[in-house]
């Protein structure tokens, strides 16, 4: 069967921690370990800078190459299906990376494709950024996951369907808060809930941060909401990362935030600046996690 990374329930904690530890160890300079040349097409129906940078360095690193296909530059924007796309492209390449809007989509690419598909985000989830976050976590917390609380404030989006996913899994403590109608969708929480009791929602975010080691927020506007602009930014203003929200959490705990930022908004500059930051580690990691995943999607 092929593989691929689409959802990181399609993976159990030790794969997942194992994925953590090799990112880690690529990061101190370990070498990769499959043959040179393998390409990667990457399509994308929405724009990106750490995803498209990171992978295609990461397949540089691994002595490969990676194909940018945007918006227009496939059959796809004129209607070829995905099977179809994927079934062509899985002639031609050793791995197919897309983000796009439809999580559907994204499914039906993986079936059709005997090569991997890696899911660079949709509406629904944003795996690779789950993964390079808890590798962030894990280098400025540790592997004792049971002992973190992690607080995600704000919209309950991809990026935090992702994080609540990590949270199920590798059992870090994690409450989300964010304004009423906006809560992470019942069909992931539910199911994380079952394997980790610590997993929470509130619309208070003084009440999420209380006592947490990583604070982590994401737009409140996402590729494809900009049509709720006005209405969100109205219901958002209580729940921006902040000096006095950060005060509110551990001394040492870190702030994260998956980018891009709208400073000024979820973030203040003074956080996003500040010493409790990590942000930059974390879109650093994206190149070393997403590097870990390719060499295990790509060695046979
Ligand atoms: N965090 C993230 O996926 O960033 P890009 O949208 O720049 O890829
Ligand atoms: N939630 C954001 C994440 C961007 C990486 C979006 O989907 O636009």
């Amino acid at each position: 069967m092929t593989k691929h990374f689409l959802d990181l329930r399609d993976y159990n904690k030790e794969s997942l921690v194992g994925l953590v530890r090799r990112a880690i160890e690529l990061k101190n300079g370990k070498k990769p370990k499959i043959k040179p040349g393998k390409i990667l097409a990457m399509i994308f129906t929405k724009p990106s800078t750490r995803t498209n940078v990171s992978f295609h360095v990461a397949m540089q690193k691994l002595k490969g190459d990676a194909l940018y296909l945007g918006s227009n530059a496939l059959q796809l924007s004129r209607g070829e299906t995905m099977g179809d796309t994927a079934k062509t492209l899985s002639r031609y390449v050793d791995a197919v990376m897309i983000r796009t809007f439809s999580h559907r989509d994204v499914l039906d690419l993986a079936a059709a494709s005997s090569v991997p598909v890696i899911n660079g985000l949709t509406d629904l989830l944003h795996p690779c950024q789950g993964l390079g976050d808890v590798m962030t976590i894990t280098e400025h917390k540790g592997y004792d996951y049971d002992n973190i609380k992690v607080a995600f404030i704000g919209d309950g989006n991809n990026v935090c369907n992702s994080i609540i996913n990590a949270a199920g899994i590798f059992g870090f403590k994690l409450t989300v808060a964010s304004p009423k109608g906006f809560e992470p969708k019942k069909s992931i929480l539910n199911l994380m809930q079952e394997k980790n009791k610590d997993i929470n929602v509130t619309n208070d975010p003084t009440v999420a941060v209380k006592d947490a080691d990583v604070i982590y927020t994401d737009v409140w506007v996402s590729m494809g909401d900009e049509e709720e602009e006005e209405q969100r930014r109205e219901k958002f203003g209580r729940f921006q990362v902040n000096s006095t929200l950060l005060e509110k959490a551990k001394k040492d705990a870190i702030v994260m935030h998956c980018l891009p930022a709208n400073r000024g908004e979820e973030v203040t500059d003074e956080v996003m600046d500040g010493p409790n930051s990590a942000i930059f580690d974390q879109a650093e990691n994206r190149l070393h996690s997403q590097e870990a995943v390719l060499e295990y999607l790509l060695k046979k």
